[in-house]
Order: structure tokens, then C-alpha cells, then sequence
């Protein structure tokens, strides 16, 4: 199998690179915006012409949640256009793409963590907060309409050795200010970037298409997060519990977006509990 990877340099693209390393069986290759960008049809068309793979895998995107409130068209473009570009030249190559999208297509209701005690399933009423949202929710019905068996995979809180997140930042913040503030009334799953790539290489060995939620298991706040990061990397900082409110942000923030892996494990993948996720992060952060 032969695949190509579309945004090489993002903390995903990043990701499977490390990945395939691992999968002597997997021909691939890792483009960068310069080598192809999804917002242009001839650069897609040229890459894919050239390399000929069999699976696209599109971890390129606008990925600036609060600029997308105010970068409107820059959004559209990355979320929108470039995957809907990507679908159709795919498909009238007979090329499989597999497109990566997100947890704040969900309302993010606090309400919604009773209703969906488990998670929002994969056929959950959307209703994006934000306009990042609203661009990938765009994006993924645009994929599916050009190519109904790509696969769209939501992947939530998402975090792994390369490129900024939560627990790089955390780790950075404890080492650096001595004392952490953390919001505490936003629920929702950590997926790690190895987990990730594992889960997607099995939906498409077994030839699935569709949206598919990927993460890990169990349920958590952004504070009960940090504190198991600090825990696991052996940092001795107070974790402060704090309100939404006192971290302003640009765009709203959902509050719960918890997703649910059911769908993906009942084909026969395990989901590792988010901690086992966290630690093994953590572990490989240190050994950097
Ligand atoms: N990070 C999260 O917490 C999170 C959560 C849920 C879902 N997701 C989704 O997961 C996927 C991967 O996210 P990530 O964290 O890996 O994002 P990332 O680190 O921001 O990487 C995105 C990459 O896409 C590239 N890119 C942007 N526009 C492009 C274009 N027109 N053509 C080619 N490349 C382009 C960027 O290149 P430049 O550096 O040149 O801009 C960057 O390398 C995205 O679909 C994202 O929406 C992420």
C-alpha cells in the first residue's frame, strides 16, 4: 500500500511520519504546503499524478481557532475548499482519502455530558460554536459529497511530540512559572497522535469509509489533565482549578465534546484508557 500524507509539517503530519517509520510494509510519502497545497487543484493534481498513491491522508488544515473568527476566508480555504479539492481530484483517480476533522463540530453543551453519557456518536446533531467549527463541519460534508467512501475521522484534544499542545504547554508553564491555572468546567477526551495514526491504518486495512470517531477512552477536564501530566512528569507544581471565565478566549470554547469511540471499537479496535495515552506521552516527551 502506498500512501501519501498531505501537511507534513503540522504536529499530525508529523505524526504519521514517525509512525510509518514503524510500517516496513507502507510505501509512503510526506508533502508540505510547498509540495502540495490542497487550496490548489494543479498542486494536488501534480502530486497525486506523480506519486500515485493509493490512499491520500489529509492531515492539512486551518488549525487557528480563535483567527478563524476574524481570518474567515483563510478558514474557508484550509477547511473547506482544500479538503473539497482533494476529494474530487481523489475521486476521479480511484484514490481513497482519509480527512481529519473535530470534536467542535458539537455544540459542546454542558447539558449534552448527560445525554451522552458515553460521548457524542458519530451521527450526533451538530451545531458548531465557533467559526473553525463550522469550517470543518463544512469541510467533512464536502469530502463525503465528492467522495461518499473517503473516511472523515474527528479526532479530539489532540497531542503528540511535535508541534504545540496541551501537554507540551503544561510541562513548559510548570517548569517556567512554578504554579499552573487550569479551567476545570470544559470536559472532554485527549487523542494521542500515535493512537491516532494506529486507529486510521486500521480503518482503512479493513476498507471502511465514513465519519468514524477516533481518541482514547474515559472522560476528563482540562485540569484533571494537568494534573496528571504534571504527575507523570514528576514535576512538583500546584494545579490550580479555575473557571472558563477566567481565561478569555476569542472564539467560545465548547464545554463538553467528549467523542465516542464505540463505533471504531466494535469493529475489533481496542481504545486505550486516556491516561495510559498521557503517560506513555509524557514518557516520550522525556526521552527527547
Ligand atoms: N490540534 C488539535 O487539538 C486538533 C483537535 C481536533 C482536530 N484536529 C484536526 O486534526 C488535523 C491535524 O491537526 P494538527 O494539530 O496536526 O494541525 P497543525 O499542527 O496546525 O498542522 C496543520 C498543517 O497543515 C498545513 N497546511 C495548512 N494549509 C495548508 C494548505 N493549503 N496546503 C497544505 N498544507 C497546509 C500547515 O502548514 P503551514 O505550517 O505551512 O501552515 C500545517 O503544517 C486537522 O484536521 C485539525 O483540524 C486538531
Amino acid at each position: 500500500m502506498k500512501l501519501l500524507v498531505t501537511g507534513s509539517g503540522g504536529q499530525l503530519g508529523n505524526g504519521w511520519q514517525r509512525s510509518l517509520k514503524d510500517h516496513s510494509s507502507i510505501d509512503y510519502v510526506a508533502l508540505n504546503r510547498e509540495a502540495l497545497d490542497i487550496c490548489d487543484e494543479a498542486s494536488i493534481a501534480k502530486a497525486l499524478d506523480s506519486y500515485k498513491p493509493d490512499v491520500c491522508v489529509n492531515t492539512a488544515a486551518y488549525t487557528q481557532v480563535d483567527k478563524a473568527e476574524t481570518q474567515t476566508e483563510e478558514a474557508y480555504r484550509g477547511n473547506v475548499l482544500g479538503p473539497k479539492l482533494l476529494a474530487e481530484t481523489c475521486a476521479v483517480r480511484g484514490i481513497q482519502l482519509v480527512h481529519y476533522s473535530t470534536d467542535y463540530v458539537f455544540s459542546g453543551k454542558l447539558t449534552d455530558r448527560e445525554i451522552f453519557e458515553d460521548g457524542y456518536p458519530e451521527d450526533a446533531p451538530t451545531n458548531p460554536v465557533n467559526n473553525y467549527g463550522a469550517t470543518k463541519l463544512e469541510g467533512e460534508q464536502a469530502v463525503l459529497k465528492a467522495l461518499p467512501s473517503a473516511l472523515v475521522l474527528r479526532v479530539s484534544w489532540l497531542c503528540g511530540l511535535d508541534g504545540t499542545n496541551f501537554v507540551k504547554a503544561i510541562i513548559n508553564r510548570a517548569k517556567t512559572l512554578g504554579e499552573l491555572k487550569v479551567v476545570n468546567d470544559q470536559f472532554g477526551v485527549p487523542s494521542f497522535v500515535p493512537d491516532v495514526v494506529e486507529q486510521s491504518l486500521f480503518l482503512i486495512q479493513y476498507k471502511q469509509s465514513g465519519l468514524f470517531h477516533l481518541g482514547s477512552d474515559g472522560c476528563t477536564s482540562w485540569y484533571n489533565f494537568a494534573k496528571k501530566i504534571v504527575e507523570y512528569a514528576q514535576l512538583d507544581v500546584p494545579v490550580e482549578a479555575v473557571g472558563s471565565s477566567a481565561f478569555p478566549t476569542v472564539a467560545k470554547r465548547p464545554h463538553f465534546s467528549k467523542l465516542a469511540t464505540k463505533r471504531l471499537n466494535d469493529l475489533g479496535m481496542p481504545i486505550h484508557s486516556w491516561e495510559i495515552g498521557c503517560k506513555t506521552l509524557v514518557s516520550a516527551l522525556n526521552d527527547e
